[in-house]
């Protein structure tokens, strides 16, 4: 063991390091305990399930684009353990935060990368259900690494919606919020919000002056307002925005095609940005 990177209610995230090759990895460990105290039982086998299929199977090859990739995971009499790769910048939070606010060009190279990563996922009906910065984080190159799959689902046998659910607030999509079964498209939603608060510095409907919003009113203004987009922004990107926080799922942009096209990442180039030739933005 290396460093603590992480601590949360699911256990711990330690760099560690192979002793005979040098590497570096990121090895999350949960309290068999804690998990089951906190019912947590189907979270842990759904990260560790999601992630082996999405980095371990003949299907992925080596292409799973912007997501963390799960090594190898073993279990002790008292703790469950995964084994990934190390993201070595760090949060994207951390860099919002310092900046304050990116520009519409970092913001598009990161939400492209996003797009990728979505597309990836939806092929494979997975739903993160829990995307928000904190759980997007960067690789040493500073590309997007997209973590975190505790609250993910995949929808089974076909079926397009789910009614559990149990993530972070601030970037929840209506019907999540009103419990009416959600689909892929939710995960849009939160795309949406992210690339909001990216753009603006604030999530869209808790600004940093109501910091400590009730929960309840937050729900309120998920399901009843529009967010505020600032003048300051360009035209695609308030097209965008709205596109992707339209409350009612079916008339949401939701299809990676269709995303792919939108006049906010004109100039991309999808396949250069997915076999990681193009550069980030230096932050
Ligand atoms: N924190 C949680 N997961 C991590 C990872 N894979 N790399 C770096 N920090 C992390």
């Amino acid at each position: 063991m290396v460093s603590l990177l992480g601590a949360g209610g699911f256990g711990k995230v330690y760099l560690v390091r192979h002793k005979a090759s040098g590497k570096v990895y990121a090895l999350k460990v949960m309290q068999k305990k804690a998990v089951l105290r906190r019912k947590d039982v189907k979270a842990a086998h759904t990260e560790r399930n999601i992630l082996a299929m999405l980095t371990s199977s003949p299907l992925r090859g080596d292409n799973a684009p912007f997501i963390v990739r799960l090594h190898c995971c073993w279990q002790c009499p008292r703790r469950l353990y995964l084994l990934m790769d190390y993201a070595a910048g760090g949060e994207l939070l951390h860099h919002l935060r310092r900046e304050r606010m990116l520009s519409e060009a970092a913001a598009r190279f990161y939400l492209a990368e996003m797009v990728l990563a979505l597309e990836h996922l939806q092929a494979r009906h997975i739903i993160h259900r829990d995307l928000k910065p904190s759980n997007l984080l960067l690789d040493a190159a500073g590309h997007i690494v997209l973590c975190d799959f505790g609250l993910s689902t995949v929808l089974l046998d076909g079926a397009s919606r789910t009614h559990s659910w149990c993530g972070t607030e601030d970037f929840l999509a209506p019907e999540v919020v009103a419990r009416e079964g959600h689909g892929v498209e939710a995960d849009w939603f939160s795309l949406g919000g992210i690339a909001f608060e990216m753009m603006t510095g604030e999530p869209p409907f808790s600004p940093a002056s109501e910091r400590h919003l009730a929960r309840k009113e937050l729900h309120r203004r998920i399901l009843r307002c529009k967010p505020k987009l600032p003048r300051y922004l360009t035209r695609d990107a308030h097209a965008l925005l709205k596109a992707l926080l339209t409350r009612d799922p079916a008339a949401r942009l939701t299809d990676p095609a269709v995303v792919k096209r939108h006049p906010f990442f004109r100039g991309i180039d999808w396949e250069a940005l997915a076999a990681r030739q193009l550069p980030p933005p230096i932050t």
